[in-house]
């Protein structure tokens, strides 16, 4: 299917633009998504990564940069939705010249699109592609970048939880709540931290033996279970998915015990309907991408001159933006999800609409 097909979606709006880059000699094939600049320069990582086919890369790119522009829309910020993907095992072919290659194509988009860190690009590479253009932040701490962002990722994700907490059982608190964690990965050791410190009781699984190691000397309180389906089917109160994409699907959802989800891995709903189904099952679902603002709110705070306290306190408001969806949720009788788009559509068409008044 074509890129103008694949692009159209039920929104009624596709994308602004999509930009091939290619550097044969570096072996560069990048895809540039700009899925929206209505409420400024579309901000999304690069994601690095050797998709099977050229479709496949398309059609992540799209996605992803879509997801984007809904997530930087109800994290407040004055920025759009982009995402790019470069096409190749990193491991193979990433080196100097392909990402200052690709800094260059950066760059030739003036300032409408800035590039981050994603799957396949870290902080240092940010760094070399910052060589070639002033569009990308998500550097390192000496060349004035914030570091690592999943420190403000797990204070979102569990002030989201907060909110839910509220909406559920009357008060913003996690004490009392047994919560489960998948995933002891940079968020969800920051997350364990955030929720023990507030009184909660937690449960956790990795199926990496060092992340478990960590939990036991850290966290000796914590209780260990050996796989998510095990996670999943104890009696908790929350369900916080700090993994891998697609937590939520067709095999978890029935047997969830959890009142609540509220979790930092992206893409947690397995496809489209699922949210209704947790709806069904009396399930409350605070969006992934709501929650999980965290890491780009840091990342957009840099674009200015990094300072730390002024991203926490944006963070902070996640509280604020998931409480206001679940009320509009309950109000309008549609899950959560529904909800939160329908809120960033509303930001990116009110706010966007003021460009139309002409300035000089
Ligand atoms: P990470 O790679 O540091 O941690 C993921 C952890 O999950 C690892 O410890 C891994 O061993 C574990 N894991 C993998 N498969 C598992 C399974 N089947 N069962 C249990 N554990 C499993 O990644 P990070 O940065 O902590 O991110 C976690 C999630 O949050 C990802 O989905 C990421 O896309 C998302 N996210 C992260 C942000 C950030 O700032 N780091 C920002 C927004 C979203």
């Amino acid at each position: 299917m074509g890129v103008f097909a694949t692009s159209a979606d039920s929104s009624g709006t596709g994308h602004e633009q999509v930009v091939f880059c290619q550097d044969k000699q570096s072996g560069l094939r990048a895809i540039i998504g700009i899925y929206s600049t209505a409420l400024g320069p579309a901000l999304g990582g690069t994601r690095f990564y050797p998709y099977a086919t050229e479709d496949e890369a398309v059609a992540d790119v799209l996605d992803l940069s879509r997801g984007m522009a809904y997530k930087n829309a109800l994290a407040g910020l004055d920025l759009g939705g982009g995402k790019a993907v470069i096409w190749g095992d990193p491991e193979q072919i990433k080196t100097e010249p392909l990402l200052r290659a690709y800094g260059r194509f950066v760059e030739s988009l003036a300032g409408r699109y800035y590039t981050a860190c994603d799957v396949g690009t870290y902080v240092p590479d940010m760094d070399v592609i910052a060589r070639e253009t002033r569009y990308v932040t998500g550097r390192s701490v000496e060349h004035g970048g914030a570091g690592d962002s999943s420190i403000l990722t797990a204070w979102g994700v569990f002030q989201g939880m907060r909110a839910a907490a509220e909406h559920v059982w009357g008060t913003p608190t996690l004490a009392g709540r047994r919560v489960g964690v998948a995933g002891l990965g940079k968020v969800g050791k920051y997350l364990t931290g955030h929720l023990i410190d507030d009184g909660a009781s937690v449960v956790a699984t990795d199926v990496n033996e060092r992340a478990l190691d960590w939990a036991r000397r850290t966290y000796p309180q914590v209780d260990l279970v050996a796989g998510t389906d095990e996670l999943i089917a104890t009696d908790l109160d929350v369900y916080a998915p700090c993994a891998l994409g697609g937590a939520l699907n067709d095999d978890t959802v029935p047997v969830l015990r959890a009142k609540v989800v509220a979790g930092a891995a992206n893409n947690q709903l397995a496809h489209p309907g699922i949210e209704k189904l947790l709806a069904d099952r009396g399930i409350l679902y605070a969006p992934d991408y709501v929650v999980n603002a965290g890491g780009v709110i840091q990342v957009a705070d840099e674009i200015e001159g990094f300072n730390f306290e002024r991203a926490k306190l944006r963070a902070t408001r996640i509280y604020d933006t998931t409480r206001e969806i679940l009320r509009l949720a309950d109000a309008e009788g549609v899950p959560p999800a529904v909800a939160a788009d329908r809120l960033a559509e509303r930001r990116m068409a009110e706010v966007g609409r003021l460009r139309t008044i002409h300035l000089r």
